[in-house]
Parts: C-alpha cells; structure tokens; sequence
C-alpha cells in the first residue's frame, strides 16, 4: 500500500518531510555532492526533482522512468532544470564527457545487475576528466539494528545490497571508489551507503 502512493510525487514529498528527508538532502548535498555554482550536474533516476533545491547555481538536467514524477519535476522546476523521461538502460547522453558531477540518488538498489552496470558506465561516459559520480542508496549492513534492517527491506527497490554490494559494480568502472556508511541521518532507524567515484584525470 505505501509502496504504490509513494508513486505519487506529492505523496512522496510528504512521505520524505515526515521522515527528515529535507535535512538528510543537506547533508548528501554539503558533504557528498559539494556543488559549485556553474557546474553541469546530471541525475541519474531523478524522480520528482527532489535535489534541484539543494544545488542552487549548477546547470541540472535529471532524467528518470517515470512519467508522473518527470510532469512533477518539470511543473516545479521546468523554469531553470532540464528533466527526461528515460530508463537507465535506454538514455543516451545528450552531451558525453561534459558534466562535472553525476548524482545517482537512492536509484540503484531498485536497479538489476544489468542496469546498475549500465548506470556506472553511463556515468563515466557523461563525467569530464576528473568529474565525480555520487550515489546514495539503503543498505544491508551486520552492525545495524533490527529495526533499521526490516524498514529497509520494507523499500519499493528489490536490490538492496550490502556496501560491497554496490562498491563491486562502481569498481569494475572506477578505479577511486570510496564508500561511507551511515545511520544517523533520517528521523528512523535506518542504514544509508553513500559511493564517490572520481573519473581519472587523463595525461597529456
Ligand atoms: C526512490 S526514488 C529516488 C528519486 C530521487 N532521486 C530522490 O532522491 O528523491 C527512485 C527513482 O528511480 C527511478 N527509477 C527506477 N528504475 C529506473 C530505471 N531503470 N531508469 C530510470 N529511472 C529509474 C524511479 O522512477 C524513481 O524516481
């Protein structure tokens, strides 16, 4: 029941204040994201257009499956963000080796191996020489609570994964992956994994 109305954008966004979803977008964007003003951000299974507040000044096109949250996303920020509607497997790239971040926010733990391959190399490919690709996902780890590990598994996504889960498909594209783990962030019990993947700088 909550999996299906969470489907629906406004319900979405209540769903996310109630559970301190806005102060957990501060932290993912301060400490994770660290967008400068002016640069070409691209997000990857962006839903409603949730982060374009928390990237003010950055050139944002997001792209995403559903057709309900692109309409959502356009309504409230058609004015300065490009939105597409688009599966990860199928997007091409409107402008390859141009962006300097990539954010994949809580998008891979609904992707299959296959896809979520395809999302790290769809990134690589968008990112400039020393862009980054930063993702967020729930994650299954020994040390959290019972309570957090039956509410991840209560997600929408079917392939949440434990960190090494997510690292192993980010490192067969990038060499400098680095992993966070967190459960202080939302206002329940809960276990987030955060990935920054850097693209190499090449040598002349
Ligand atoms: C939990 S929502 C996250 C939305 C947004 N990034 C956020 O942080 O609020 C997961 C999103 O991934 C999208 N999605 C799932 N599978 C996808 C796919 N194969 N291609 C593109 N988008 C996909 C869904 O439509 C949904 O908007």
């Amino acid at each position: 029941m909550l999996r299906s109305v969470l489907a629906i954008p406004d319900v979405y966004e209540l769903f996310g204040q109630a559970i301190g979803v806005p102060a957990f977008r501060r932290v993912f964007s301060s400490e994770y994201i660290r967008p400068k003003r002016t640069e070409r951000i691209l997000d990857i299974g962006c839903g409603p257009g949730s982060m374009v507040p928390y990237l003010e000044g950055a050139e944002y096109v997001g792209f995403d499956m559903s057709a309900s949250y692109i309409a959502a996303a356009r309504k409230r920020f058609g004015d300065r963000a490009t939105f597409v509607c688009e599966r990860v497997s199928k997007q091409t790239l409107d402008a390859p080796g141009a962006y300097d971040v990539v954010v994949a926010s809580a998008i891979l733990h609904h992707l299959d191996d296959a896809e979520a391959t395809k999302l790290f190399e769809l990134a690589a490919q968008a990112l400039k020489p020393g862009g980054r690709l930063v993702t967020l996902d729930c994650a299954y780890v020994p040390e959290q609570t019972k309570l957090a590990r039956w509410i991840v598994s209560m997600d929408r996504g079917q392939h949440v994964r434990p960190p090494d889960g997510y690292a192993a498909f980010a490192r067969r594209v990038f060499r400098d992956v680095k992993v966070d783990v967190r459960h202080d962030l939302l206002r329940i019990p809960y276990t987030h994994i955060f990935l920054e993947c850097t693209n190499p700088i090449e040598s002349s």
